[in-house]
């Protein structure tokens, strides 16, 4: 479309302008927003470009591979991949409060990052898929009141870097498009919400490996299932949470005593208000079904019926 191919080659001679002979470089956490600055940074000046991949071992199943393939191997994006999962683990150990929880994943991730940008000491320029939105909510702050939003937008000032921020002009949207022309694959821009604290606010309470597993397994099936049903653009955010709640069920002629797994499913515009999703019942049963046979120590899966507000869309 010729607005966008417009708008790359602007960005574009902007950023060369702007860099020069010097270096950049980027916190990507597996999101959309960074992914797509990623890729057009890459554009721009291709291998004055490193990028950092913190990976908290909080993503989705698979999602850091497709990242990597995406970014590293389609587009010959250079990343640096570090795998923090258990310095995350670490930091988490014995917190169950929600808001914590939220400060303690932002905090690693800023020192994980800084940590590596020491290492790259020639960088002069910092990039970060700040959007519009994120522009004008920072000064206001009204959604952040009710859960504290960490995005990789959030890497501090304190770090001396000149600041690149490309995407500062568009919607979501318009990012994703963006992304889509620059050539990442259309199903990774076009992914729904993915909260930057990841599945570390899916899991209930404490976050511990063998739960993380749960959350990750039952969420990839739920996914499968929706996107086989056809319905992946007719409902906003879909996922699954581990309850702590455990619960008596039969299995074969065996007593179990097992956890409950969530199901939420909403649509909404902008994630302010949301409608929990009708699902087909067939669907829920095919979910349903393959959560409990195929998740280890599952034997209930309940469905979130509630609306937003009063309910958030989270359950943490
Ligand atoms: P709630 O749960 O507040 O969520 O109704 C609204 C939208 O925001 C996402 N969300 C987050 N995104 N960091 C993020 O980057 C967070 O800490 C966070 N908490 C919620 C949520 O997935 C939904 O799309």
């Amino acid at each position: 479309n010729w607005t966008m191919a417009d708008f790359i080659e602007r960005q574009v001679a902007e950023i060369r302008e702007q860099v020069g002979d010097k270096k950049v470089i980027l916190g990507i956490s597996g999101g959309v927003d960074s992914s797509v600055t990623a890729a057009l940074l890459q554009r721009a000046v291709g291998d004055q470009l490193t990028a950092i991949f913190v990976d908290h071992g909080l993503l989705r199943k698979n999602e850091a591979d497709q990242v990597m393939a995406a970014l590293a191997d389609g587009l010959g994006i250079k990343i640096v991949k570090v795998d923090a999962s258990e310095r995350f683990l670490t930091a988490l150990q014995g917190v169950a409060e929600p808001e914590q929880k939220r400060k303690i994943i932002g905090r690693e991730f800023v020192a994980v990052f800084n940590d590596e940008a020491r290492k790259l000491k020639d960088a002069d320029f910092l990039a970060q898929g700040t959007l519009y939105t994120d522009v004008i909510e920072s000064g206001t702050d009204t959604a952040q009141t009710i859960k504290s939003h960490h995005n990789v937008g959030g890497l501090p000032k304190e770090l001396g870097f000149e600041l690149i921020e490309p995407l500062r002009t568009l919607f979501k949207d318009e990012a994703r498009a963006l992304g889509e022309q620059l050539g990442l694959p259309h199903d990774l821009v076009w992914r729904q919400p993915f909260p930057g604290p990841g599945l570390g606010i899916r899991v209930l309470g404490e976050v511990t490996p063998e739960k993380l597993a749960i959350v990750r397994e039952s969420d990839a099936i739920l996914r499968e299932e929706i996107k086989k049903a056809g319905l992946t653009k007719d409902v906003w955010q879909y996922f699954t949470v581990l309850t702590n709640m455990k619960s008596v069920g039969v299995m074969g002629d065996g007593r179990t005593y097992d956890y409950a797994v969530g199901i939420r499913a909403v649509t909404s515009i902008d994630g302010m208000t949301a409608d929990f999703a009708k699902l087909p019942w067939e669907v829920l049963q095919t979910v349903s079904t393959r959560i409990v046979n195929e998740v280890d120590h599952v034997n209930r899966i309940l469905y979130d019926v509630t609306s937003k507000p009063p309910s958030t869309i989270e359950w943490e």
